[in-house]
């Protein structure tokens, strides 16, 4: 009998736990109370989980066998418990050196970048480059190249001077290395690992980050000079409203609205590549020095105290970031501004080539036929050709403006 009563006893001790958690839903009987492999999948998944059984798991200093009390090799508090403390905040911990990072012991928004770096960024990316893509290649089957429509007269107009093409190419050759070493930093483990195995890939992938991080600085003095060069063909003017109007006369031949230097849509490349190619270039810094240019918690304070962020459906940012967070947001904008402005190169690129008979002269030698200037940049022709006197008849160039 006694034996009866206490196996019945044991027996209920040992139930108690277990009920508790069927009440919460999860059998963590089999870990000892830790976390189970459904709590991390949840997680992952970014559900929301009841985490009380480990936040409230941080050791007992209160009691005999308290965490400053000597028990074993761990003391009173085991490892777990320490590191549950830090992550929950109840920890008391002090450094005096190594700067703010070296406060952080850990961070949990790594999970959160991880899932959106691979996710829906990587996604997004892809099918934006893609879509774009085919979009130009349709357009292709569809307009064909646009062609000159009148007779060339062969006699040309210097359309950029070498300092302009200089700066053109300076900063479109390094931007499309940078944006091939970038799509090798996101997508090689994924990609190309499975294709060419992992010592290729290591090779590729240093080689890519030597370039990315050296490459950069071309890039922002290409941005730079285009910037002083050409900032004042590019200020909106009446002309370009009507140019917008009747689309650029791109869709059909034989319309040919008047423009300046630039048209309206060169101009929304221009400061695309300005807006879009500066905010890639100071979070590029801030990757490539960390830590020392955290930019998003006053970035979010401005768009807080303006109202910007709760227009834009974001309500209230966090103004309190780690250090580490703020590399991780860097990182983000880094690649959606840099795929938003890949999108619209890809589409300059098609225009500036194949799409349109005798642009790709004008970036090229930097001249253009008379014929094609007076077709797309009337105002600018007649402009040059006032200052320079009539056009000249021998062939020989216009000098550019
Ligand atoms: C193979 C690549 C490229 C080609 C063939 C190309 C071609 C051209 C051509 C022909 C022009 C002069 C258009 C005209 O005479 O009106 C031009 C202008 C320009 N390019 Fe490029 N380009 C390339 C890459 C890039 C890249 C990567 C960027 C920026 C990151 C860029 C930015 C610009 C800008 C801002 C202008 C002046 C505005 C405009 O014409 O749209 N280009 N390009």
């Amino acid at each position: 009998m006694p034996r009866l009563l206490l196996s019945l006893l044991l027996s209920l001790m040992l139930c108690l736990p277990v009920s508790a958690q069927e009440m919460s839903g999860a059998d963590r009987a089999a870990t000892g109370g830790a976390q189970t492999l459904e709590d991390i999948l949840a997680r992952q998944r970014g559900e929301k989980i009841d985490d009380s059984f480990r936040r409230e798991a941080t050791g007992n200093a209160d009691s005999a066998a308290g965490i400053a009390a000597q028990l074993g090799t761990l003391g009173g508090a085991s490892d777990p418990e320490l590191w549950r403390a830090l992550r929950y905040g109840t920890a008391d911990i002090t450094v005096s050196s190594g700067g703010d990072a070296a406060r952080v012991l850990m961070q949990d928004g790594g999970m959160k970048w991880l899932a959106f770096r691979d996710g829906p960024l990587s996604v997004k990316g892809a099918g934006l480059l893609g879509g774009t893509l085919v979009f130009l290649l349709l357009f292709y089957m569809m307009r064909g190249k646009i062609r000159i429509d009148g007779e060339k007269t062969g006699r040309t107009v210097t359309r950029f001077k070498a300092i302009e093409r200089f700066g053109h190419w300076l900063m479109a050759g390094s931007f499309i290395l940078l944006g091939l070493t970038g799509l090798v930093s996101l997508f090689g483990r994924k990609v190309l690992i499975p294709a060419f195995g992992h010592e290729a890939f290591s090779t590729l992938a240093i080689a890519s980050k030597w370039i990315h991080n050296n490459v950069s600085w071309a890039f922002m003095l290409g941005l730079a000079m285009v910037f002083v060069m050409w900032v004042i063909h590019n200020l909106p003017s009446r002309t370009d409203l009507k140019w917008l109007a009747q689309g650029g006369g791109i869709l059909s031949d034989g319309k040919h609205p008047p423009a300046k230097k630039f048209n309206a849509g060169q101009k929304m490349i221009f400061w695309s590549v300005i807006l879009f190619g500066t905010s890639i270039s100071l979070t590029g810094l801030s990757l490539l020095f960390p830590f020392e240019m955290p930019m998003f918690a006053k970035t979010f304070a401005i768009l807080n105290d303006t109202g910007l962020a709760g227009l834009a459906g974001y309500g209230e940012l966090p103004t309190q970031l780690a250090p580490h967070e703020e590399m991780q947001y860097a990182q983000l904008w880094h690649a959606i501004m840099a795929f938003v402005l890949m999108a619209i190169i890809l589409a300059h690129i098609y225009i500036g080539s194949v799409g349109m008979e005798g642009a790709y002269d004008a970036m090229g030698n930097g001249e253009v036929d008379e014929q094609w200037a007076r077709e797309h940049h009337s105002l600018w022709l007649e402009e040059v050709q006032n200052r320079e006197g009539a056009a000249p008849a021998d062939g020989k160039a216009t000098p550019a403006e």
